[in-house]
């Protein structure tokens, strides 16, 4: 058995026993993330344990843009002065609740970092977003050094330039 993070493929994953707690997040794996797949909105990646294909966790990236007003105002000073900015969104992250607690939400979200990290190398990107369910999920992403918009306090975001200087050290 091997930990594989790889994109949704819904012939081969079986998508229907998820289950995180959260219906939103499970129905979107259930019945809506193959299409947004296929349409390129977003893409889904999915941690098995290999060869078994139920989905353990997921999650899903796209590109974002932010408002600098709403950007902390020392990260702020630090960037071009226009009125949006790249970003990417890790729109939706969950851990099927047998798994959770173990783990596997740290070793998504450390695959999603890497992943964007790898890919500001071809097209810029200032931050990861993500969008918090509620303020449990917000403890879990500011534990990783995510920091909330002003006026927003379920979004979130890392500057780019932070998660390279920790995956360089
Ligand atoms: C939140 C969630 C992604 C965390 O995944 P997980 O696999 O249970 O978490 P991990 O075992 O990887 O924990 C990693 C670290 O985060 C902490 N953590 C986990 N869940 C947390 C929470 N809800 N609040 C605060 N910290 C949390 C853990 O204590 C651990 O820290 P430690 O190593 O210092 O003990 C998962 O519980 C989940 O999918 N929940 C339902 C859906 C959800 O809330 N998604 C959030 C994105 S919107």
């Amino acid at each position: 058995m091997t930990l594989t993070i790889e994109l949704l493929d819904k012939k081969k994953h079986n998508r229907s026993a998820f289950v995180s707690g959260n219906d939103s997040l499970d129905n979107y794996i259930r019945k809506q993330a193959s299409q947004e797949l296929k349409k390129k909105v977003s893409t889904v990646f999915v941690l098995i344990d290999s060869p078994n294909v139920d989905i353990i966790a997921y999650y899903t990236l796209s590109s974002y843009m932010v408002d600098v007003a709403n950007l902390n105002e020392d990260f702020a000073k630090t960037v071009p002065r226009y009125p949006l900015l790249p970003a990417t969104l890790l729109g939706r992250l969950a851990v099927d609740q047998t798994y959770q607690g173990k783990g596997m939400g740290e070793l998504v979200l450390i695959d999603a970092l890497k992943r964007v990290l790898e890919a500001t190398s071809q097209v810029a990107s200032l931050a990861v977003v993500v969008e918090a369910i509620d303020e449990k999920a917000v403890s879990f992403y500011q534990k990783y050094g995510f920091r909330p918009f002003l006026q927003y306090p379920l979004k979130l975001y890392l500057p780019t330039k932070l998660i390279a200087e920790n995956f360089n050290d």
